[in-house]
């Protein structure tokens, strides 16, 4: 495509994203279980968890119907924004959270046996399933669940809702409001590590690689960043999804668009939830991916909006600020955004099928 063309189609994607008409974005997220066995059903709703970059980092063994392996498929992880791995821990960590849930709901007690360390070879998490009474969970929670990357209200988060967003963990969960000066700290803080990062070759060739533009690559890969997901929508989503290569987004105009969002995002809305871990382990890191989960669906049910905004524990010379700002004694590890939405649209990140990922194995 020739440049005054492309230049003229990236003006026109810019002016129109914030743009909340949808025009035949891509959003169908998963196929149904619909007549599978629990198992699977199972698998289903933990492969709607979220997980950094939609990268869904899963790969699992299920063996007699009763035993389920979960192994980090490190091919998928981020080996710029998150060379420990600690992203994609919490991100193992919702997939683990949703599938308890989801057990328990089918009528299946869970047997959680976490791995110590890290190794290869070795699962993360073996789950042993036990017919039990059901406890019931509403699933569409789950279903429903979804970064919402829109600006959210900047009224105060009610007294009732912040108890129940910290509840799975009061010491570990904690509630800062925008409008104090902590809250204003964390959304400046974010907004400059997620300049530093957008300024990162590294991070931007990282970040190329798990953006799915076109609907043809969306239906290939079923993981990744949409426009959709990414609620680009109306008319500079048809454009970005038509004209645009995930590599154009190097360039300088798209990068000033993401920075000019993420300022409006991190401006807009009621508290921020931080998360913290008493120790850099993968134990700690799936625990907090446990509990994200858990918040994330809770806002589900309340009515909140709620973007992670992970930048400024990726970006280390920010991470060290703001835990010396909050007075952070543990390991900082999760940061969100928070706030009340009039509409809560459908979710539309892709996912991979369960066949994608699982074996199942009869011995
Ligand atoms: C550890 C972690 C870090 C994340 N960081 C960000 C972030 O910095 N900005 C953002 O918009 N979304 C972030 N996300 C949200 C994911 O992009 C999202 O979960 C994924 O695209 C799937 O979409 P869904 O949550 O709507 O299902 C993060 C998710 C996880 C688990």
């Amino acid at each position: 495509m020739k440049a005054p063309k492309l230049i003229f189609i990236m003006m026109l994607s810019m002016w129109g994203l914030f743009c909340s008409c949808s025009v035949g974005s891509h959003g169908q997220r998963s196929l149904e279980p619909n007549g599978k066995n629990d198992v699977y059903q199972m698998l289903y709703f933990a492969s709607l968890a979220g997980s950094s970059h939609n990268s869904q980092p899963w790969r699992v063994e299920v063996y007699n119907n009763s035993i389920i392996r979960l192994y980090a498929d490190i091919t998928r992880a981020l080996a710029v924004v998150d060379p420990d791995h600690r992203e994609l821990f919490i991100s193992l960590g919702a997939f683990i959270e949703n599938l308890t849930l989801s057990a328990g709901s089918l009528g299946y007690d869970c047997k959680l046996i976490l791995a110590d360390n890290y190794s290869k070879a070795k699962p993360v998490a073996e789950i042993v399933l036990n017919k039990a009474s059901a406890t019931p969970y509403n699933l569409k929670l789950i279903e429903t669940r979804m970064t919402l990357r829109t600006p959210f209200d900047t009224n105060a988060i009610k007294e009732n809702d912040v108890r129940r967003l910290t509840k799975p963990d009061a010491e570990r969960i904690h509630f800062f409001e925008a409008s104090d000066g902590e809250g204003k700290f964390i959304a400046q803080q974010t907004i400059e590590a997620y300049t530093q990062q957008a300024y990162n070759k590294a991070a931007q060739d990282e970040l190329a690689n798990w953006l799915r533009f076109s609907n043809k690559e969306v239906d290939a890969k079923r993981d990744g960043l949409t426009t959709a997901g990414m609620q680009i929508t109306g008319i500079s989503g048809f454009f970005v999804r038509h004209f645009m290569k995930p590599q154009d987004s190097k360039k300088e105009s798209f990068i000033k668009a993401g920075i000019d969002k993420t300022k409006k995002q991190a401006l807009s809305c009621g508290g921020w939830i931080v998360i913290t871990s008493s120790g850099n382990t993968v134990a700690g890191w799936i625990n907090t991916g446990r509990l994200y989960q858990q918040i994330h669906l809770t806002c589900t049910e309340l009515g909140l909006g709620f973007q992670p905004m992970n930048q400024a524990v990726e970006e280390r010379n920010y991470k060290t600020q703001v835990v010396k700002r909050l007075g952070i004694k543990d390991e900082l590890v999760f940061i969100a955004r928070v706030g009340y939405v009039s509409v809560v649209p459908a979710p539309v990140s892709p996912r991979r099928s369960v066949a994608d990922f699982t074996r199942f194995i009869i011995r």
